[in-house]
């Protein structure tokens, strides 16, 4: 009884663990005898294997590997090993009955009678991880690719930092980028590619913890390569979280924008430039034309104080009064002038220019002008090269300059002075001059020197710092006119509290211009003339009719062109026609060409405020500047009658 209670039990018992083998469906579970032939097999061997139970016992379990392992011997070794350690495992692929492939795990147990220690067989467990094997391989893949296309990338440097911001992975783009191999930045702390200035300052740290609090941190600096040089950055650091939100690093991106940032500033300096030469060259135009109808009232007011002046009875008070107009209006007339020759619109007579020489000579009246306190130091280069300028006016440039150089040094100081020959090329790269060869003058003082925005607006007409009353505001303006006029340059460099140089570039004469022959004979006294003049501002004409009168000559006016030729028709006695150049409707230089059609050998003068450019015959003939005075008159009616 107790026998077959036990038996029963046994049997319970056996019967009871078959069943719960029978059921597990997810794992196949089998046992094969000590030469791997299958004693038993499970549902779940069934289920993923696809063998009824009746066609694989009997079989050797060999026939679930492909042909590449069991050629390889691998279901043997994996008996031995089983049989060696006590216990197999391993992954592998193995062959379903349709011969589909699926992944599987396996353990092998060797069974081992307790009592003898034979070897009975083996328990086999395995499982089918197909799904997770795909999946694996599906992420495999993806991260493989996410890193080729990263490391591929040339134009940004994409690498990351652990938390603490040392470099962990490096990219293609890097290296072209840093110029760091991956050996030499991975391991790094990335402040190796800041400035000292920045680093210093605490910026990485600064650029981790901004990324770190906010998720992100975008900013442009100056980062340096390995070589040393510099390259404007564009940075991006992202901090790169785990889902439970700690921080496992940031994700770094930087992108080199030096040729962007580049071409970005010449561009604005190219505008800036622009801009200021077009603002120079309208104030020039205003300034040329007001200076333009100042001549003219100048004129006006210059001859007739000459007429009341001859004619007022000799009275010392009103002499003094008449002298002091006189030398208002005569400061109107320099002032005038210097206008005009910002608007370069000045009448220049270009002569060759030994500069040496021409410094040399005014040396004198530099030194007695600057005062005792100021050094005036000299250095020309040996054998320069003649300019072609204007005598006078570049004396009055340098004088100008000369006087700047002195106000900016109220204590006394050093002025020098140099001269070398230099290429058009040197000048300046951002407004380039004409090809060619130029002498360069250069004045250097080593006063209060200029901040920026001085120096920018230096040049404008009428800009001073010397107060109302003291500067015009006009020297520089002067120089500048004059020094393009002369198809050269004022170029000026300046800092606060350091110094001004002043450089002047005049183009080398071609050929050296013929000496000038000074025409400054005295006038020849002329017999009594017909003269027909020609303005059409009525100021002008009657004071200039006042002045021709005053001399002894018959005067006819005309206020236009047409006005002019018709008078002409009437008075076939005119021996001198003196005419405006700037009329409306018809100028002067045609007015004179219809003349001059009539009566081939009618004398003509032409009374100009400024250096317009005449063309043909009107070119030659002579001209009056205005304004003028009566002394001029005399000399230019001379010359033409002669
Ligand atoms: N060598 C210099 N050092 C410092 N500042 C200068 C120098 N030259 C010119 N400047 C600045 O440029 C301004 C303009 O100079 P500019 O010669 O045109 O006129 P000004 O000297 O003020 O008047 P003026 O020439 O009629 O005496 C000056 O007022 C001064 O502020
Ligand atoms: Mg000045």
């Amino acid at each position: 009884m107790l026998e077959k209670d036990s038996k029963t039990s046994l049997m319970n018992e056996e019967q009871r663990f078959r069943l719960l083998i029978d059921a597990v469906v997810d794992y196949a579970i089998y046992m094969t005898d000590p030469s791997g032939i299958i004693t038993s097999w499970n549902s779940g061997a069934r289920r993923f294997k696809g063998y009824e139970e009746s066609e694989i016992l009997g079989q050797h379990f060999s026939r679930f590997y492909t042909d590449q392992d069991r050629a390889a011997g691998l279901p043997q070794r994996a008996l031995d090993t089983a049989v060696h350690e006590g216990r197999f495992e391993g992954e592998g692929w193995r062959v379903r009955k349709d011969g589909t492939l699926f992944w599987s795990h396996v353990v092998i147990d060797p069974i081992i009678d307790s009592q003898s220690g034979t070897l009975l067989g083996f328990a086999k467990i395995t499982r089918d991880l197909t799904d997770r094997k795909m999946a694996e391989e599906t992420l495999k893949q993806s991260e493989q690719q996410f890193r080729l296309l990263v490391q591929s990338v040339t134009d940004y440097a994409i690498y990351m930092l652990d938390p603490q911001g040392q470099v962990t992975n490096w990219n293609q783009g890097a290296q072209r980028i840093k110029g760091y191999l991956p050996i030499e930045a991975i391991g790094q702390h990335f402040s190796m590619f800041y400035t000292p200035e920045d680093r210093e300052a605490g910026e990485p740290q600064r650029a981790l913890s901004i990324a770190a609090s906010e998720g992100r941190f975008e900013k442009k600096g100056w980062r340096v390569r390995k070589d040393g040089t510099r390259f404007m950055a564009h940075v991006v650091i992202d901090a790169i979280r785990s889902d439970t939100g700690a921080l496992l690093g940031f994700a770094k991106i930087t992108r080199d924008i030096t040729d962007v940032t580049k071409a970005q500033e010449a561009l604005e300096q190219a505008r800036e430039a622009l801009f200021q030469s077009q603002k120079l060259q309208a104030i020039g135009q205003l300034s040329g034309g007001i200076a333009h109808d100042f001549n003219n009232l100048l004129t006006v007011i210059l001859g007739n104080l000459e007429i009341v002046r001859k004619r007022m009875p000799g009275d010392p008070k009103l002499a003094q009064l008449l002298d002091n107009a006189t030398q208002g209006a005569l400061r109107g007339v320099s002032l005038t002038q210097r206008m005009l020759a910002f608007a370069r619109r000045q009448k220049l007579t270009y002569e060759s220019v030994e500069l040496s020489a021409l410094v040399q000579g005014i040396s004198g009246l530099l030194q007695s002008s600057l005062g005792p306190s100021i050094h005036l130091q000299t250095c020309f280069a040996e054998a320069l090269s003649p300019v072609l300028a204007d005598v006078n006016q570049l004396e009055l440039a340098i004088l100008n300059l000369a006087t700047n150089a002195r106000d900016a040094m109220p204590h006394g100081g050093q002025i020098t002075i140099t001269a070398e020959e230099r290429q058009g090329s040197d000048a300046a790269p951002d407004k380039p001059m004409a090809p060619g060869r130029y002498i360069c003058l250069t004045m250097t003082d080593e006063g209060e020197g200029m901040d920026e925005a001085t120096l920018a607006s230096a040049v404008d007409p009428f800009f001073t710092t010397k107060g109302v009353g003291k500067g015009t505001g006009l020297g520089l303006s002067m120089v500048h006119g004059l020094a393009e006029q002369l198809g050269g340059r004022l170029i000026l460099r300046s800092q606060k509290g350091v110094g001004t140089t002043a450089q002047l570039w005049l183009p080398v004469a071609a050929n050296p211009a013929p000496d000038k022959v000074s025409v400054q004979e005295t006038p020849q006294p002329v017999d009594e003339l017909r003269v027909l003049v020609v303005d059409d501002d009525s100021l002008v004409l009657t004071s200039t009719r006042l002045l021709i009168e005053d001399l002894g000559h018959r005067v006819l006016c005309a206020s236009s062109g047409a006005q002019a030729l018709e008078l002409h028709e009437r008075n076939p006695d005119i021996d001198l026609v003196i005419t405006d150049m700037a009329m409306p409707q018809m100028d002067g230089a045609q007015l004179a060409k219809l003349l001059r059609d009539r009566q081939p050998n009618l004398p003509i003068i032409l009374a100009t405020g400024y250096a317009e450019r005449l063309e043909g015959f009107a070119a030659h003939l002579p001209r009056l500047i205005k304004p003028f005075k009566q002394i001029d008159l005399v000399q230019i009616i001379a010359q033409t009658m002669k």
